[in-house]
């Protein structure tokens, strides 16, 4: 969508028009070449909501990141404040908390999610991923979003959760529709649901849930938040539940997003994908590009404590400020030929957040999990082709794909017969 003649002042970033078919990539490039720092007076969807910053480039990104006295994560985490979810809510998970707290409720689950307690689940993740595709077998098309990527990261994260697989489903429409809140089909009942419908069901699910762990702790993360002391107390009712729903909600729709959103790149671009079947050792560099050029965080907020100058603006306290993780991974400043999907890369990106105290949680498991997701795939259908039109939700939260037709078996391409084809 072209957005030219609109003058950068008068544009509202949030707008859900621009928003239609993905992230409005135009628009940020020429706000990071001539107003990397702006201000976006309203949300349309949300009259009652003040407006906000917008932070663009690389470094800026970085700095608000890294500065969580100035930058707080304690007055709503989204572009949103209210709207769809009460900030008090949103506060009672450690992504919604500053310092001290959020630091002592992140260290008791660090431990679990190092880079080699991840490397420990790698067999149990790789047999759900197999189980999975293994289901597509006779089948001709099928929806990479439903049929292979929902299904692979919900048990994933389930199971780190101790949910049983028979509410796989469940969970995950409950996550799609909150964290794709303004999207028809990811929440087809609208933004008020989420608080009538939606948070009521996850907090009588999960009381079920927590009722049995009290009775008789397990290894899962669920028994960790149960029994969790910070500062000697115990957490409260409302905070399990939304630490519970912070680690379902994180560990369903990113990966998804990203192995669609890659897999989908990878289609389009027969040259990256043949380097992949040629030399496996490129997933990983795969993985990272997906992350770079398809955050699936279009954004996350802080809010101002103090008033501070950024990129020339001056921002006031208690100014929402917004960082586009879609425009940072793009900057040119920092990316040569930003908008090309190049697996070689090697610089670092923005996908997981920009350093600082919120840094994910997950990084290594998704790493890990995206590996998988790629190698499997590809390995049974390295010559997949597009069956049909994607279709991108349209929200300026989830950066993901709503629906991914594919042909599972296309026109063989160079490469198909390498050494990562089955
Ligand atoms: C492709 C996959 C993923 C992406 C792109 C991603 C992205 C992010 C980003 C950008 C943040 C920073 C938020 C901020 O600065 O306010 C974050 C935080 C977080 N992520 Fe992830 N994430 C992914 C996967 C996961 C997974 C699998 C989990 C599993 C549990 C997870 C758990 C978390 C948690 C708990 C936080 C909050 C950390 C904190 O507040 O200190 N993420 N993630």
């Amino acid at each position: 969508m072209s957005t030219d003649p609109i003058a950068l002042d008068e544009v509202l970033v949030a707008d859900r028009e621009l928003w239609q078919d993905g992230p409005p990539h135009e628009l940020f490039a020429r706000l990071r070449g001539q107003c990397p720092v702006h201000w976006t007076s309203e949300l349309t969807e949300y009259p009652e909501e003040a407006g906000f910053w917008s932070v663009t480039t690389f470094d800026d990104v970085q700095a608000v990141s890294r500065d969580w006295r100035t930058y707080s994560s304690a007055h709503g985490i989204t572009g949103v404040t209210n709207a769809v979810m009460p900030v008090e809510l949103i506060s009672a998970m450690f992504i919604g908390m500053d310092p001290p707290k959020h630091d002592r409720l992140k260290a008791l689950f660090q431990r679990g999610f190092t880079p080699k307690r991840i490397a420990e689940h790698e067999d149990r993740i790789r047999a759900i991923a197999v189980d999975v595709l293994d289901r597509l077998e006779g089948r001709e098309t099928c929806d990479l979003v439903s049929d292979v990527a929902q299904p692979i990261v919900s048990r994933v994260i389930h199971s780190f959760m101790g949910i049983p697989p028979s509410e796989d489903a469940d969970w995950a429409r409950l996550m799609n529709s909150i964290l794709g809140a303004g999207d028809p089909e990811l929440n087809p009942h609208g933004v008020a649901s989420v608080m009538e419908r939606d948070v009521p069901e996850i907090f009588e699910r999960c009381s079920r849930l927590i009722a049995e762990r009290r009775e008789q702790p397990t290894n899962d993360l669920t028994s960790v938040l149960v029994h969790a002391e910070v500062d000697g107390e115990r957490l409260e009712e409302h905070e399990i539940v939304m630490g519970f729903f912070l680690l379902v909600a994180a560990g369903n729709d990113s990966t998804k997003a990203t192995y669609c959103s890659g897999m989908r790149a990878l289609i389009e671009n027969p040259d990256q994908r043949a380097m992949v079947l040629d030399d496996p050792a490129l997933v990983a560099g795969a993985v990272e590009e997906s992350l770079r050029m398809f955050p699936a965080f279009a954004h996350f907020r802080r809010t101002a404590t103090r008033d501070v100058e950024l990129g020339g603006q001056p921002i006031r306290a208690g100014d929402k400020v917004v960082m586009w993780y879609v425009s940072s991974n793009r900057d040119e400043a920092h990316f040569e030929d930003p908008d090309r999907f190049d697996i070689t890369r090697t610089t670092e990106h923005q996908a997981f957040g920009a350093g600082g105290r919120h840094f994910c949680l997950g990084v290594a498991l998704a790493r890990l999990e995206l590996q998988i997701m790629f190698q499997e795939t590809l390995a049974r259908y390295p010559a997949m082709e597009l069956a049909g039109e994607p279709r991108h939700a349209a929200t300026q939260f989830a950066n993901q794909l709503t629906k991914l037709p594919v042909r599972l078996r296309g026109a063989e391409p160079p490469g198909a017969r390498g050494p990562m084809a089955a």
